[in-house]
């Protein structure tokens, strides 16, 4: 296949994650992470959901993004009392229970829902607060974005952040609770910067709000010292393992600064340990599925690589990601070419059924990297849809 063909191919690949991403967004606003997929079917995460709005909202369709911006401001609007309440407790000393605190998932009407999730995590918070900056950034209050709304979700997440951000909770993969992770730290970091900096959002924030952010960045610097080794950021603290949401350290969150050298080091040990044949792992250990390798982590490899300048390394994982898609152009969570537990994998699919697919966090990671890029893009939407 010649360069040009290569091209065409993944500019329609965009154009199909786009359809894909919006033919399933529900009139909410709300973002599916998989439709038919048994155990994520109903819910929408705002960690996966803010990437994807940030896919799609590069890729033009302002609309879109600001419905689902505007749904996570409503999720966060209906719960002001409630995270109130909860800060006053932690004020006074008492110890909140995890399984109080917001969870990581909704149902597509803002609920609960009523099935067990590992559900204290904080990331997706400070996901969506950059991920909206960005958006209102790039688009201003394009339609679908309720400003109202807007400004009281952001007050709410960044108080509840503030209050919170110290406390172990489950990481981007929803697991190990009993530690401190970097990317979780990162996500909070952006999303607490992009709050208190960007003129759209913080007006909708008190001195005292500001003040409180401004100290819990502080925070998180300093403990983002203590989980460096071998000169690159760790999983979690006290480790010296690598996990290839880190990438998300460097870019887009620039926990720290993207041309230092943790930075360099951190991207060169996700690729040295996690990436095989061009596609990225979770991390070392991993048995999920098998443990397989993951799209939307090599579309975050390619986004690094693409900042850094390395355009023809960033195109290598763009293609790799190109590829992975099944024949109706869907994109999967996870691909099953290089196994890090093969043992593993059949017990996944006979209780949770095949792998994801689509999952909407890859073909929004896909349009993330394929817009910086440029292989798509620039009003693309319109002609998409
Ligand atoms: C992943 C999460 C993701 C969720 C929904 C889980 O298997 O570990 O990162 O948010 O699926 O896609």
């Amino acid at each position: 296949m010649n360069r040009r063909n290569k091209l065409i191919d993944l500019e329609a690949l965009a154009q199909r994650s786009h359809r894909v991403i919006t033919s399933n967004q529900t009139p909410s606003g709300a973002y599916p992470a998989s439709p038919a997929f048994s155990a994520y079917r109903g819910y929408c995460w705002f960690r996966d959901g803010a990437f994807i709005a940030e896919g799609v909202s590069r890729y033009g369709d302002a609309a879109s993004a600001g419905a689902f911006h505007t749904w996570c401001a409503r999720v966060l609007s209906d719960r002001t009392g409630h995270v109130d309440g909860l800060i006053a407790r932690a004020e006074r000393g008492e110890h909140v229970p995890a399984a109080e605190l917001l969870p990581t998932r909704y149902t597509f009407d803002g609920g609960l829902g009523s099935d067990p999730w590992w559900d204290f995590q904080l990331d997706g918070y400070g996901t969506w607060l950059w991920a909206v900056s960005e958006h209102l950034r790039r688009h201003g209050e394009a339609p679908g974005t309720d400003d109202a709304y807007i400004q009281k979700g952001t007050a709410t997440a960044v108080r509840y952040l503030n209050a919170f951000w110290d406390r172990p909770c489950y990481d981007w993969w929803e697991e190990h609770d009993e530690h401190r992770h970097l990317s979780t730290l990162g996500s909070i970091h952006a999303g607490l910067r992009a709050a208190t900096s960007n003129p759209a959002l913080m007006d909708a924030l008190s001195d005292a709000e500001r003040a409180a952010a401004a100290e819990a960045l502080d925070g998180i610097g300093s403990l983002t010292a203590e989980g460096v080794a071998d000169g690159h950021l760790t999983k979690w603290i006290g480790t010296t393992d690598v996990d290839a949401s880190l990438l998300a350290c460097v870019e887009p969150f620039g926990l720290v600064s993207r041309t230092s050298a943790t930075a360099e080091a951190t991207v060169r040990a996700v690729e040295d340990q996690l990436c095989v044949n061009g596609g990225v792992h979770r991390y070392a250990a991993d048995t999920f599925y098998g443990g397989g390798q993951w799209p939307l982590l090599t579309a975050f490899l390619g986004w690094n690589h693409a900042v850094a300048g390395r355009r023809e390394a960033a195109l290598e994982c763009l293609r790799w990601v190109a590829e992975q898609a099944t024949d109706d152009g869907e994109l999967p969570e996870q691909v099953d070419h290089h196994l890090l537990a093969p043992d593993y994998r059949q017990e996944w699919i006979d209780r949770w059924g095949t792998v994801a697919t689509p999952l909407l966090w890859s073909h929004g990671m896909y349009l993330v990297l394929a817009t910086e890029l440029g292989v798509a893009g620039n009003g693309s939407a319109g002609a998409a849809s």
